[in-house]
């Protein structure tokens, strides 16, 4: 049984073995830059982990954590075009470092990539039921992500259409790996299901943290812009959240604040900062983030298997949760 440090070495190396060295540059290099950029790494971890679960030998579950590393690193490319975002993980973005176009088609080819990845498993038979799990995952990170975009302008979103909306375009990604690595595991449908449940619920908890960080987080750490979903006039839980609770002209200056684009994105992002920590928003997310990570539990305790095997997912949702990067 490996360890979560193990299983990240273990990733990196098959995808440094395999590296995007193919002409034209200007296609194949963006590509090879993000991926070589870092990350945690964790939606790979996520399959071997599931995989790990219930077999020693972990090796024919990397195309799989590869194809959705590549998936994930394809959909950072394109949401930072649609984010306008010039930093990812300390670095340029892709579109920044080179042009939108080439995020665009890049992008494009990490997709199809992702796909040729899923086809070099060895169990042939399983490639059905991964594919209609891969492909059912994709299409709902993009109905996430057009959640997403529609709610920068939409002036009344409820907290459920947030939620909604993060688990589309965040938390099923992380079902998808842990689903696809106990299908091949050939596990039991209830394993399957709860081992997809946790995930989900993670991802809720995660999503969440990714929103306070991006207003709250160490810019020296969290690798991207501090302050970007305010600019953006995203609609996250923050945001949702102090629209409930505020007084009369707290709301209506958040609500004028977050429908503006003004010069100084600086000011806006302080002054809507100041609101949501008048407002105690941090903690009332962090209460929301431990119901989701309390209901993920619940589900991991389901899964039958030795329960020492389930120690390493239990401690890796809690440090994702009191994450900084
Ligand atoms: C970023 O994902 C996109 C979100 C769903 C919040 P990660 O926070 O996993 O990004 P990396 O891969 O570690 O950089
Ligand atoms: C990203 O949501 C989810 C994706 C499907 C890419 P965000 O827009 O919050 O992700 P970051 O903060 O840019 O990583
Ligand atoms: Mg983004
Ligand atoms: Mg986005
Ligand atoms: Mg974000």
């Amino acid at each position: 049984m490996y360890s979560v440090a193990d299983l990240k070495t273990v990733y990196l190396d098959y995808m440094r073995a395999n590296p995007f060295t193919k002409e034209p540059k200007g296609l194949f290099e963006p590509v090879d830059y993000i991926m070589q950029l870092g990350g945690k790494r964790l939606r790979p971890i996520l399959v071997l982990m599931a995989y790990n679960l219930f077999e020693e030998e972990v090796s024919p579950a990397l195309p799989i954590a590869q194809a959705i590393e590549i998936f994930h690193n394809f959909s950072l490319v394109h949401d930072d075009i649609m984010d306008e975002a010039p930093l990812r993980r300390g670095q340029p973005t892709v579109h920044h470092k080179y042009d939108n176009n080439t995020g665009i088609l890049s992008g494009d080819v990490m997709l199809i990539y992702a796909y040729q990845y899923l086809l070099k498993i060895k169990e042939k038979d399983l490639l059905p039921d991964i594919i209609q799990e891969f492909t059912d995952v994709a299409e709902a990170v993009c109905v996430g992500q057009q959640y997403d975009m529609n709610f920068e302008t939409d002036e009344m979103v409820t907290i459920p259409a947030y939620l909604s909306m993060i688990e589309h375009k965040t938390a099923l990604l992380l079902v998808g790996a842990l689903k696809m690595g106990a299908i091949l595991a050939k596990t039991s449908p209830e394993n399957i299901h709860h081992l997809g449940e946790f995930g989900r619920n993670v991802g809720i908890a995660f999503q969440l943290q990714d929103d306070i960080l991006d207003t709250f987080g160490d810019p020296e750490k969290f690798g991207k812009r501090v302050g970007g979903d305010i600019v953006q006039n995203k609609k996250t839980f923050l945001v949702l959240k102090t629209q409930e609770v505020a007084d009369d002209i707290d709301k209506k200056r958040l609500k004028d604040l977050m429908a503006s684009y003004p010069a100084d994105e600086e000011q806006k992002i302080s002054e809507v900062r100041t609101l949501f920590q008048k407002n105690n928003i941090q903690k009332l997310a962090d209460s929301v983030k431990e119901t989701y990570q309390n209901k993920a539990m619940w589900h991991l305790d389901k899964v039958a298997v030795d329960p020492q095997r389930k120690n390493e997912l239990k401690t890796l949702a809690a440090v994702l949760l009191k994450r900084n990067t």
